[in-house]
């Protein structure tokens, strides 16, 4: 396995090894890695002959009051995975060289990046479609792997890759869970274990809600009140949003059908958790 900071590095290689006829299976993260992460790797290494893993913890998709400066950082641990997982290059650009003096480029999916995470986090989506882009033209990938846990992010760069005719296919893969049902996240590692328990009221909600939709409930208003009860009776927990929109547009509805989209974001102490399910998948 090969570790490749350098920019100027990873893009001659990714544009000789396209030179040979190779493709280039891509899975773009911040680092932190866990089962979910994991999962995307195996998929990849099924889908690329080279198959590429970036650590990037990108400042200019975290806000002023973000943790930024406490997000989860473990190399070592991270190389381990990666190498388990059969990850030929990790790239690890620094952030400087990423965004030096002078920059000043932005990519912005309008409509999709502001509903949800977009309206609780300003900005947010921006900094994603721009350091995806980068990291794109960086590993000039032919597939790139993202997970449906930031199912929003997961749009957005798909509409993204389709609007500036990126010559990537984006493929979406399902979200893995702890046994109890929460979903992995880098940021889970934040939770105390009082607060590891009351997170699961994210998963409770959304398992609620997807009963109640199979036992014939299709009322919006009434889905989202019963989800609404279940998390505020977790004392530790504090609903930044939970809303139920159509799947592809990301526009409300009142009517739930399979491709209704049940998104939440809940605080849990001072750690924000996400979580979806889209109600006709299998969960
Ligand atoms: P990060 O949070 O590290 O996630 C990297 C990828 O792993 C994303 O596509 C995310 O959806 C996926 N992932 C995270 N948890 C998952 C889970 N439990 N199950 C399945 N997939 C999961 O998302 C980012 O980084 C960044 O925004 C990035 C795209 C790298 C741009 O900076």
């Amino acid at each position: 396995m090969n570790i490749i900071s350098a920019i100027q590095e990873m893009q001659s290689l990714a544009l000789s090894l396209k030179r040979e006829g190779k493709t280039i299976a891509f899975v773009p993260t911040m680092g932190f890695l866990h089962e979910g992460h994991a999962s995307l790797l195996r998929e990849g290494r099924r889908l690329g002959d080279v198959l590429v893993l970036s650590i990037f913890v990108n400042p200019i998709q975290f806000g002023q009051n973000e943790d930024l400066e406490r997000y989860p950082r473990d190399m070592e641990r991270d190389c381990r995975i990666a190498r388990e997982c059969g990850t030929d290059i990790v790239f690890t650009p620094e952030a400087a060289g990423m965004y030096p003096p002078g920059f000043q480029t932005s990519i912005r999916v309008r409509e999709l990046s502001l509903p949800l995470c977009g309206a609780s986090r300003p900005g947010h989506f921006d900094g994603v479609a721009t350091v995806v882009t980068k990291l794109f033209n960086m590993v000039q990938p032919d597939v790139a792997l993202f997970g449906n846990k930031d199912y929003q992010q997961l749009a957005v760069i798909r509409r993204m890759t389709h609007d500036l005719n990126l010559p990537v296919r984006v493929i979406g893969m399902p979200i893995v869970r702890e046994a109890d049902g929460l979903a992995m996240s880098s940021r889970n590692s934040y939770l105390s274990p009082v607060e590891r328990r009351s997170a699961l009221c994210l998963s409770r909600a959304i398992r609620l809600v997807r009963e109640r939709f199979a036992g014939g409930e299709h009322s919006a208003s009434t889905l989202l009140a019963a989800a609404r009860e279940l998390i505020t009776a977790e004392p530790a927990a504090v609903i930044d949003y939970l809303e139920l929109r159509d799947s592809a547009s990301l526009a409300p509805v009142d009517l739930v059908s399979d491709t209704t989209l049940l998104a939440l974001a809940v605080k849990i102490g001072t750690t924000r958790l996400i979580d979806n399910t889209v109600l006709g998948d299998t969960p």
